[in-house]
């Protein structure tokens, strides 16, 4: 069974492409099949896993707007057991083509249909912003999206309009749509301000805030430089273990049986 969630949150620099590739590369290493679908015109992911985006034949644009098959666009790191469905500069432009296509919302749920049963986990990485990109985002988030909130003053400015955006979407496009939950990212144990968004964040998301609350962490900033994900740029670091605790919590909250983690 294929899960997919969708990383969103439309402030940017909160910490969706960081979750995205480390939770997919603590999922993988629990023997998860795990697809990471960069949906940024930035493109953070797909270099945060050596993929250079100007070098890539084919890219999620293909996908969305030559609907090319998702499987002849997806690349696979051996060593890392992931794969990444890497973005490209076109990707910029796909917002504005998109508004005269057919369909133009459900683009990417219906391009991921084709390779839904060769992954356990799909994770897709949402731009900072509420455009038709993140729509496609949201509508393809079959099992809910996953909203990183950084540990700071203002963090919930913002998420009012994204609760909307997913309601809109929830009535328009996908009455299924969920909330799988809340991470707090960059908590900083030093200040009181990370209390306070805790509480915050639990008063707005009753129940939906994951306990793992990843804190800021140099080497979860130094690991996209190197092309590698923190689980193997530097696993006994405080930020992987935050993220690999993560990975837990979801798998036990999803039902799948974590296996030992590979090294
Ligand atoms: N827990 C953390 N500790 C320290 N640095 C972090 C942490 N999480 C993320 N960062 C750094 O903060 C910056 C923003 O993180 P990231 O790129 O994951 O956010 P984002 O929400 O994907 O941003 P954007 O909206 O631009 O796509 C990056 O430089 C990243 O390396
Ligand atoms: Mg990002």
């Amino acid at each position: 069974m294929t899960r997919i969630y969708t990383l969103v949150n439309q402030k940017g620099g909160v910490g969706k492409t960081t979750t995205a590739i480390n939770l997919g590369a603590y999922l993988a290493r629990f023997g998860q099949r795990v697809l990471i679908v960069d949906l940024d015109p930035q493109a953070n992911a797909s270099s945060s896993l050596g993929v250079d985006k100007n070098a890539v034949e084919g890219s999620i644009y293909d996908a969305l707007i030559n609907e090319m098959p998702v499987s002849t666009l997806t690349l696979h790191n051996e060593r890392l057991n992931l794969s990444i469905l890497p973005s490209s500069p076109a990707l910029a432009g796909a917002e504005v083509e998109l508004v005269n296509e057919l369909a133009r919302e459900t683009r990417l749920k219906n391009a991921l249909d084709e390779v839904r049963g060769k992954y356990d986990y799909i994770l897709i990485d949402c731009p900072p912003s509420l455009g038709l990109l993140t729509v496609n985002g949201l509508v393809a988030a079959r099992d809910g999206v996953i909203i990183p909130v950084q540990c700071e003053y203002l963090a919930l400015e913002g998420l009012g309009q994204l609760t909307e955006t997913i309601e809109r979407v929830r009535v328009a496009l996908y009455p299924d749509l969920k909330v799988r939950g809340v991470v707090l990212t960059m908590f900083d144990s030093r200040t009181n301000l990370g209390n306070d968004v805790i509480k915050e964040v639990n008063r707005h998301f009753p129940k939906q805030a994951f306990h793992s609350i990843v804190p800021r962490n140099i080497r979860l900033a130094e690991a996209p430089s190197y092309g590698l994900p923190v689980a193997a740029y530097a696993p006994s670091s405080p930020g992987a273990y935050a993220y690999e605790m993560l990975a837990r919590e979801l798998l036990r909250g999803d039902g799948v049986k974590v296996s030992v983690a590979k090294s």
